[in-house]
């Protein structure tokens, strides 16, 4: 992000360059209404973001100024109402454009308390999330462009500032999604959270709870999606609303001792996993399968006199744990799941070879397993190595590259990413004249198999010939011989 000096001629420069602003305007000064733009949209004109949602406060009804903006807008113009949020919103050439009368009481998405549209700019600004997104800008005509920040959200955009307007206990209570809102803005932004009120979020976190999982993951998703995710999650942790969202996440923290034996600290592994990947790749569902590759360490960790610290088989268990997590955060349950659970469980494999000898039978097996996603998961067993010994990422590195080359030269020799059988199932059944059984499934395997290390070349008629091969040896005979 560009460093600006911000100043309020940027917002006339701005408005003046999209003529629905001076149009809005025009309507309202008809209608005798005060009307701004406001909130995260007057925020990003500072921080060089366009956004082609524009939320507009009047005072007095919101809709019916949408109403007559629409009206003015003509043909292209398209209107929605929603009564009970009191709001309207106006699309227009692909700008929306959200009305809203300005209130007393909080921007909360709760609709359970009837809309009060009886307040002024200034009681609508107090009671936004913080002072960054509490800046409104005038259109009326006689003011237009005029910049109203009562709480100095500029200065805070200077200083790189998440504060809220109010006392932040009752900020939070009236909408504890802020609490994650603030983290995310911090993460996003690269903002400091202002101490006192990082001091009301981590006293407020079980507040928390009455926020449903999907605004609360919709957050974390915004999160994953920054430029430094582990920012967000070192955050969460120490405001305490980790272990209460993600208590998975936070049991990852600490590393125990035996015998004078440490092992690392898993969670700030993950989260510089997580930033090593989030560098490489946009990909968040890869971002994910960081965030979750060694989740089942706290599981899985033994004391062994012989081997120190052990976690065995934590990537199988963590795969396992994927659905689970997802299906509580109201992640997709869908083949994004199925994508981060698969790399969760692979994530050992480019390691574990380069830690034994680097075979092509096993070059092969693991291609065959990660089948179109190869690339992504070498992509996170690099950004896994993280190790302080230099000797370690040295070796680690070597024989990664290598595993590289050979997966190169066996794909080119072998097209084994997206292994189709050879001989298909149908082929085995007509061929012994077979039902669907257990056998056919055998004869299957033996074939992949005998592919995969490298005993069978991937072309039909070698296999078929396998294929009697082994059915011989079975006490099957084909029945058109
Ligand atoms: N707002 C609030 N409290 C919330 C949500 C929103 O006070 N829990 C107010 C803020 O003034 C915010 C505006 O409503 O700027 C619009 O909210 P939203 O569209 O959710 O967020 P933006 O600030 O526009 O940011 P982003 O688009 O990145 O979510």
């Amino acid at each position: 992000m560009q460093e600006l000096d911000y100043n309020g001629e940027m917002i006339l420069e701005h408005l003046e360059q999209q003529p629905a602003f001076r149009l809005v305007g025009d309507v309202a000064d008809e209608m005798g209404r005060e009307c701004y733009v406001v909130g995260g949209y007057v925020r990003d004109i500072f921080l060089d973001r366009t956004s082609k949602d524009i939320d507009f406060v009047t005072v007095g009804s919101g809709i019916e100024v949408a109403e007559q903006v629409a009206r003015r807008l003509g043909k292209h113009a398209t209107i929605a109402v929603f009564r009970n949020f009191g709001t309207a919103q106006v699309k227009w050439h692909g700008l929306e454009l959200e009305f809203v009368g300005a209130r007393k009481e909080s921007y909360t998405h709760d609709s359970r308390n009837p809309i009060v549209e009886d307040g002024t700019l200034d009681d609508d600004q107090r009671r936004r999330d913080f002072t960054i997104n509490a800046m409104a800008a005038c259109v009326n005509r006689d003011r237009f462009g005029d910049l109203l920040d009562p709480f100095d959200g500029i200065q805070d955009l200077r200083d790189k500032l998440i504060r809220t307007p109010l006392d932040p206990d009752i900020t939070f209570s009236d909408d504890p999604l802020r609490m994650m809102r603030a983290v995310r803005f911090a993460t996003q932004l690269g903002f400091e959270i202002f101490p006192e009120t990082f001091a009301a979020i981590e006293r407020n976190r079980e507040r928390i709870g009455i926020i449903s999982k999907e605004r609360i993951t919709d957050e974390l998703m915004k999160i994953m999606k920054s430029a430094v995710p582990s920012r967000g999650f070192m955050l969460l942790d120490r405001c305490r609303l980790l272990e209460i969202i993600f208590p998975e996440l936070a049991a990852l923290k600490g590393v125990s001792q035996m015998n004078g034996r440490g092992h690392k600290d898993n969670f700030l592994h993950t989260m510089q996993v997580l930033d090593n990947v989030a560098q490489q790749s946009d990909n968040v569902w890869l971002r994910w399968a960081a965030l979750l590759h060694d989740i089942a360490k706290p599981a899985t960790k033994r004391y062994d006199d012989k081997l120190g610290w052990t976690f065995h088989n934590h990537n199988f268990i963590g795969e396992k744990m994927v659905p689970r997590i997802f299906k509580r955060l109201r992640l997709p349950m869908n083949e994004k799941m199925k994508y981060v659970a698969k790399l969760v469980g692979l994530h050992m494999r480019p390691i574990a070879l380069v830690e034994e000898e680097v075979t092509d039978s096993a070059v092969r097996r693991m291609l065959f397993e990660a089948g179109d996603d190869i690339d992504d998961l070498m992509l996170l067993c690099a950004a896994d190595i993280t190790s302080k010994n230099r000797e370690k990422v040295r070796r680690y590195r070597e024989n990664y590259d290598l595993v590289r080359r050979k997966l190169v030269e066996l794909e080119e020799k072998d097209r084994i990413r997206n292994f189709q059988p050879p001989v298909t199932g149908e082929e085995i059944m007509q061929t012994f004249d077979l039902q669907p059984c257990a056998t056919v499934g055998k004869i299957k395997e033996a074939i992949k198999n005998a592919i995969l290390d490298g005993k069978l070349a991937n072309d039909h008629d070698e296999a078929r010939n396998y294929m009697l091969a082994v059915a011989a040896e079975m006490g099957l005979i084909p029945v058109n011989d």
